[in-house]
Parts: C-alpha cells; sequence; structure tokens
C-alpha cells in the first residue's frame, strides 16, 4: 500500500482519498471512505470498479495479455496440461514434478460420483438443457459432500477441490448421456483429464472406446484456455456468494448459473446458432449490418469483450487449435468455419466494429472445435463451466482464506419520495 492520495472535490468539500498500486495494472483509488461522506460512487456494470484484490490471473486488455500466476496463457496452453494448470491457479506456483504426479493421482482418485447422485440426475426430464442439470447436481453436491464443509478449515477446502476438479467432468459427461438416453461411463483411472472426459462422453459399454489423442489434446487446450479469467461476472458472482460464508458447492453452482448467460459463458453455443443461421458466406453483409442496427437486438457473438480491446490472446490459441482439430477429422472445408473465418475478416475490416474495438473472442472458436469434435452446441457452455471451476473455486479460496467483508454494494434511488399509505 502506498501514502499516495486522489483529491475528490464534492460541494465545497475536498475528500482525501487512498492510492494504491499492485505488482502491474492499473492504480485503485479507495473509495471506502466515501459514505462517512454522504455520497456514494457510481458504476453499473463495474466497468472501472476494481472490487477485490486477487494474485491469481492478471488480464491487460490493450495489449491482449493473459497471465495465471504470471505465467502468459500461450506458454500454458503450449507446454503445460490442464491439471498442472489447476494446481498453479490454487497454489500459487508450478508444482514440482513430485508434487505434480501426487497432484494427478489425487485428482484421478476423486473421479467417481457418489453413486446415490445416478438417482438424482433421473429426476430431469430427459429434454432438460445440460446447463440446468449441471446447475441443480453442482449445488447439490453439498447434499452429498457435507463431511469437508468448514470453510474455514484449509484443509477440507483442500479435499473439495480436489473432489470439484476430479468430479466436474463426470457430471458433465452424464448430463450429456442422460439427455441422449445412454447409460452413464464410469471414469477410468488408466485415462488422462481430458482422455477419461472424451471416454465419458461418447464410449459405451457396447464396445472399446479408445480416445484419439489428438482430440484429447484439443480438449485439453480447451480446458487450460477457459480455467480462469480475472473478474468476469461468473467469478464475481461465486466472490459475493462466498463473501456470505455460503458453501463452496452453492457458490460454483451459482456461478455455473450466471456463466449460462449468452453474454457470457453462453456465447460458444449462440456463436454456433449465429453461424447456423447465416448459413453462407453471401448472407454475412445482412448480419453484419443487423449487429451495427441499433434498433436490432443481434449481436455479433463471439466477438467483444469487457476488457480484450486488441484481441484475446486466447482466441489465437483456438484459432490455431481448430486448424489442428479439423485437419485431424478431415474437415477443413468444414462449411461453418469457412463463414466463422469470413466473418472475422469482414469484421476486422468494418469501421463499427474496428472504431467499437471488438474482436473475436475465447467464444469464436472453441464451438467450431467442440463441433466438429461432435459435443452438441448445448454441451458447449457445460465444457466452459468444467474448466472455470479451478478458477471459480481459486478465487473463492483466495477469498475465504484471507480477511473479507460481505459484499452488499448500495444504490442510486431513483423510486418514489417517502408518502403515506391512503386512508380508507
Ligand atoms: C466471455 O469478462 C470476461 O472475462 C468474460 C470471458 C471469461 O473468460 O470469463 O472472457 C468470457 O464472456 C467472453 C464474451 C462472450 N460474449 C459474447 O461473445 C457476446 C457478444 N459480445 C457482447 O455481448 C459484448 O461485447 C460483451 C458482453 C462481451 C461486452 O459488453 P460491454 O463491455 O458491456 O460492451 P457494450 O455492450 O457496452 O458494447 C460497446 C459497444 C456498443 O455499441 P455503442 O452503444 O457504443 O454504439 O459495442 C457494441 C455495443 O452495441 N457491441 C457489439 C458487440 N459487442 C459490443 N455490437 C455488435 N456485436 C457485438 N458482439
Amino acid at each position: 500500500m502506498t501514502d499516495r492520495k486522489a483529491t475528490l472535490s464534492v460541494g465545497d468539500k475536498s475528500i482525501e482519498l487512498p492510492i494504491y498500486s499492485g505488482t502491474v495494472g492499473p492504480d485503485v483509488i479507495d473509495v471506502r471512505g466515501l459514505v462517512q461522506e454522504g455520497v456514494f460512487t457510481y458504476d453499473p456494470g463495474f466497468v472501472s470498479t476494481a472490487a477485490c484484490e486477487s494474485a491469481i490471473t492478471y488480464i491487460d486488455g490493450a495489449k491482449g495479455i493473459l497471465l495465471h500466476r504470471g505465467y502468459p496463457i500461450d506458454q500454458l496452453a503450449e507446454q503445460s496440461d490442464f491439471l498442472e494448470v489447476c494446481y498453479l491457479l490454487l497454489n500459487g506456483e508450478l508444482p514440482t514434478a513430485e508434487e505434480n504426479k501426487r497432484f494427478h493421482d489425487t485428482i484421478k482418485n476423486h473421479t467417481m460420483l457418489h453413486d446415490q447422485m445416478r438417482n438424482f440426475f433421473h429426476g430431469f426430464r430427459r429434454d432438460a438443457h445440460p446447463m440446468a442439470i449441471m446447475c441443480g447436481v453442482v449445488g447439490a453436491l453439498s447434499a452429498f459432500y457435507h463431511d469437508q464443509m468448514d470453510v474455514t478449515d484449509p484443509k477440507q477446502r483442500e479435499v473439495t477441490a480436489h473432489r470439484l476438479i476430479a468430479k466436474m467432468p463426470t457430471i458433465a459427461a452424464w448430463c450429456y448421456k442422460y439427455s441422449v438416453g445412454q447409460p452413464f461411463m464410469y471414469p477410468r483411472n488408466d485415462l488422462s483429464y481430458a482422455e477419461n472426459f472424451l471416454y465419458m462422453m461418447f464410449g459405451t459399454p457396447c464396445e472399446e472406446y479408445q480416445p484419439n489423442p489428438v482430440l484429447a489434446n484439443a480438449m485439453d487446450k480447451i480446458f487450460i484456455l477457459h480455467a480462469d479469467h480475472e473478474q468476469n461476472a461468473s467469478t464475481s458472482t461465486v466472490r459475493l456468494a462466498g463473501s456470505t460464508g455460503a458453501n463452496p458447492y452453492a457458490c460454483i453452482a451459482s456461478g455455473i448459473a450466471a456463466l449460462w448467460g449468452p453474454a457470457h459463458g453462453g456465447a460458444n453455443e449462440a456463436v454456433l446458432d449465429m453461424l447456423a443461421e447465416i448459413g453462407d458466406v453471401s448472407n454475412i453483409d445482412t448480419f453484419i449490418q443487423k449487429a451495427k442496427d441499433k434498433d436490432d437486438p443481434f449481436r455479433l457473438m463471439g466477438f467483444g469483450h469487457r476488457v480484450y480491446k486488441n484481441f484475446d490472446p486466447r482466441a489465437k490459441v483456438m484459432s490455431e487449435t481448430a486448424h489442428q482439430v479439423l485437419t485431424e477429422l478431415g474437415l477443413e472445408n468444414d462449411p461453418l468455419l469457412k463463414i466463422a473465418q469470413r466473418l472475422e475478416q469482414i469484421a476486422l475490416e468494418d469501421e463499427y466494429f474496428v472504431q467499437r474495438q471488438l474482436y473475436p473472442n475465447v467464444d469464436f472458436y472453441s464451438g467450431i472445435i467442440l463441433k466438429a469434435i461432435g459435443i452438441p452446441t448445448s454441451m458447449f457452455t457445460v465444457i466452459f463451466a468444467m474448466s472455470r471451476t479451478i478458477g471459480w473455486f481459486s478465487h473463492w479460496n483466495e477469498m475465504v482464506s484471507g480477511n473479507y467483508r460481505i459484499g452488499r454494494p448500495r444504490q442510486l434511488y431513483t423510486g418514489s419520495p417517502k408518502r403515506d399509505y391512503p386512508k380508507k
């Protein structure tokens, strides 16, 4: 912290506010004292608000930088694997070889669900959206794993972290299996994290299923690229829920609910629906016009970002991965990929998008990869949630292991002044 001050003039008052600097990135002005001065700050959408202090992820939107505990996302995507990134996000440092092996083995031994949870799945309609099922099942974990839910005990928090990292792929795959009426596949301990997920998604009891290593590698990259992203809407939701002392499973379920929105994690599903609606490159101009039309609710899904105003570093890695997967599957001429590439090219030359700094984000290409692998669009956000669980948990853990207060924003009241109830 520093003794630097910002001076705010309110009426005839001059208010001094402390300024703090982080390791890197914008300074912050501590406005907590303003309530004593009878004024609030006003920042709907939290565009200019730092809601907490964190050491987990740093984003520089102007330079397209994304660091996890200081390591650039492209280096992690190229050289690490998802479980090692989970360890890094959770513990702050990369594991030694021995720590990494122990962590991988621990996760492997927590992948099964309490068998009574199968009944829980069967309470849903078969045509339920997999995100609705995932929201319900993850919230229900607190009804099955309440033996380790003392949020003040670091050991119990660590066990809960292992359970969530390990069980989310099983829950996600079972959401899919339930929706298509196929039997649940149990996790296998001889497969990697990503291979196991593909096995539980596409394997059946009727025949051997060996995951394609190129596709498993692409899935692991997708998991890494979605793992964490600073104080985004769903992570902020988890922090706010956690600030009340709610149990970690309930907090993660609140993050899943927030992620579902098409402006956030639901965008990857919305991108595929949009590409299908465009249907052919010849229709792109019409949709570009719709995206610009303020009276038309249509948005170019997969474009734009609250923070990235240059490019989303994850989109670059995702685009390369898309080419690898489509080449592996002989789908280089995938019509949706052609529309996506043409759309990206046109949008990046169009004044409307350039002026508003709207570039492809992480969701623009991820859906093309997932569709090529054979994953239905309704499962895209489920996979995003599975990956982001480590980010949500790491932020929750960082908060509850330090000093924190219940989150309780105020408002600008524009309703009726006091008035009396009319006498009858
Ligand atoms: C994710 O926060 C995170 O980190 C999120 C995420 C993560 O990892 O957690 O990165 C994941 O959510 C990525 C974003 C996925 N969403 C989409 O792809 C949906 C489409 N994008 C937009 O809805 C929008 O860009 C947001 C929600 C992403 C950002 O919204 P902002 O920052 O509030 O920006 P805005 O809506 O105020 O837009 C600014 C201008 C507006 O025009 P003007 O009023 O200035 O004339 O840009 C326009 C908007 O109309 N605009 C778009 C647009 N996005 C913004 N116009 C057409 N198409 C778009 N996609």
